[in-house]
């Protein structure tokens, strides 16, 4: 079982598909609460010295899973903050524990009309090279949002402006 939600004294962690928007809302509710902010995948990208497109072409996604694990390990570790994760960072086990013991995990769901529109043609993602993003998100919806309800919490991050998004988490947690 996870442990209750802390939400005052953990950090927190947004997990969803891409597109969800995790970094933009996160990056907004860490200012909101004065926390420091952390981009998962910008974390990894800078451990490794290689774009998350480059990590995918030359060492293979498993690889990318391996480093992400360990960043997200490091960054629970750290001091209280708000945690943007990559869309399959939940999806691993391991990492999952990891963030539900130790962060307040908030699902920013949304339409996938509206993440499609957001990740638009031309895109870095390497999950998105060959697939049309609409396509690519409603195959990873099925097999990942019953593993994203699983964090403490769910809101949707496609009504409203980001800032209302923020204004909900914070309303949600108690940390107003
Ligand atoms: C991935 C999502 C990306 C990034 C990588 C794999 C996924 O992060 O970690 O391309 O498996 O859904 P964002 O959700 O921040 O785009």
């Amino acid at each position: 079982m996870p442990e209750a939600p802390e939400p005052h004294k953990k950090s927190i962690a947004l997990i969803g598909l891409m597109g969800a928007g995790k970094t933009s809302v996160g990056r907004r509710l860490a200012k909101r609460l004065s926390l420091p902010f952390a981009d998962a995948d910008a974390e990894i990208e800078a451990a490794a010295g290689l774009s998350i497109a480059e990590i995918f072409e030359r060492f293979g996604e498993a690889h990318f899973r391996d480093g992400e694990r360990r960043v997200i390990a490091r960054l629970v570790d750290g001091p209280r903050q708000v945690i943007a994760t990559g869309g399959g960072a939940f999806m691993d086990e391991e990492t999952r524990a990891l963030i539900l013991a130790r962060c307040t995990a908030i699902w920013l769901d949304g339409d996938l009309d509206t993440l499609a529109a957001r990740l638009g043609r031309r895109d870095h993602r390497p999950l998105l090279r060959d697939k049309e993003p609409r396509a690519l998100l409603a195959e990873l919806a099925e097999a990942r949002n019953p593993i994203y309800a699983l964090a403490h919490f769910t809101v949707r991050g496609d009504a409203g402006t980001q800032e209302r998004t923020v204004g909900r988490i914070v309303d949600l947690l108690g940390l107003a």
